[in-house]
């Protein structure tokens, strides 16, 4: 069985006061430790919220460079993030893809740099609206994820974890239902066991982003091939974000 994995990714949202508020009111709720939770705070926080947290919480970084230490100005590398207690990057977040014009090509780099260096990562895929509303959307995260991950083989992509986050759901306030949400995933979970095995398959935790929150995520997280959630705006109150941790 694929592990639980609930994620906030604060994108560049909240000042370092905001940060540790946040981190403080986490501090005081219980959650269950079958759940794997990770916080996603500007890389400039990472710092001081590690030496806050109390919880079994892990930090990640939102991005990180395909490249290891050097000149490559405004870049964090693997190094550094893991040198400041950070365990876990995202790679591929489709504003990234957007606003950065990561590729399919620069991520499969990323993953390929993740792996070597041993460093867990969610790969994010998910379609824009108009390939959603051509009917295109498995075509087109199908190819999201052979051009960027299933070169890895079995040993390596074993236990990894795979975030789908429909573009048009990201910060609308308009979710994918658990009909669409539950259909990609089953379809992810086909083209795992396809390219590797069942075994890898089941190995692999698939998460929903895209406004998820506290009147959703029960049902969403219910879903048979959802395994946990990759939360952005929800993750910036306390209450809000631990409610859905605690909604397994
Ligand atoms: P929202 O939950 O704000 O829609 O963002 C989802 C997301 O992009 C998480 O990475």
């Amino acid at each position: 069985m694929a592990q639980k994995v609930i994620a906030g990714n604060w994108k560049m949202n909240l000042n370092l006061e905001q940060s540790l508020e946040l981190i403080e009111h986490l501090n005081t709720k219980e959650f269950d430790e079958d759940v794997r939770i990770i916080v996603f705070p500007p890389a400039l926080f990472v710092q001081p919220i590690s030496s806050l947290i109390e919880g079994d919480f892990e930090i990640g970084v939102q991005n990180f460079s395909q490249n290891n230490n050097g000149a490559y100005t405004g870049e964090i590398s693997i190094t550094q993030s893991e040198s400041v207690g950070v365990t876990v990057g995202l790679i591929g977040h489709s504003e990234r893809r957007a606003y950065n014009s990561e590729s399919n090509e620069l991520l499969k780099a990323k993953v390929n740099h993740a792996v070597v260096n041993n460093f867990d990562f969610i790969f994010c895929c998910g379609e824009p609206l108009s390939i959603r509303e051509a009917g295109k959307e498995l075509t087109f995260v199908k190819k999201q994820l052979q051009e960027s991950l299933f070169h890895l083989t079995a040993n390596q992509i074993n236990g990894g974890i795979i975030a789908y986050e429909p573009v048009w759901a990201i910060g609308t306030g308009v979710t994918a239902s658990s009909v669409q949400a539950e259909d990609m995933h089953k379809n992810i979970r086909e083209w795992l066991t396809e390219v590797y095995s069942t075994d890898v398959a089941n190995s692999i935790s698939i998460l929903y982003g895209g406004s998820c929150d506290v009147s959703n995520a029960k049902e969403l997280l219910g879903c048979p091939n959802v395994d946990g959630g990759l939360i952005g705006g929800a993750s910036l109150k306390a209450e809000g974000f631990s409610t859905i941790i605690q909604s397994y």
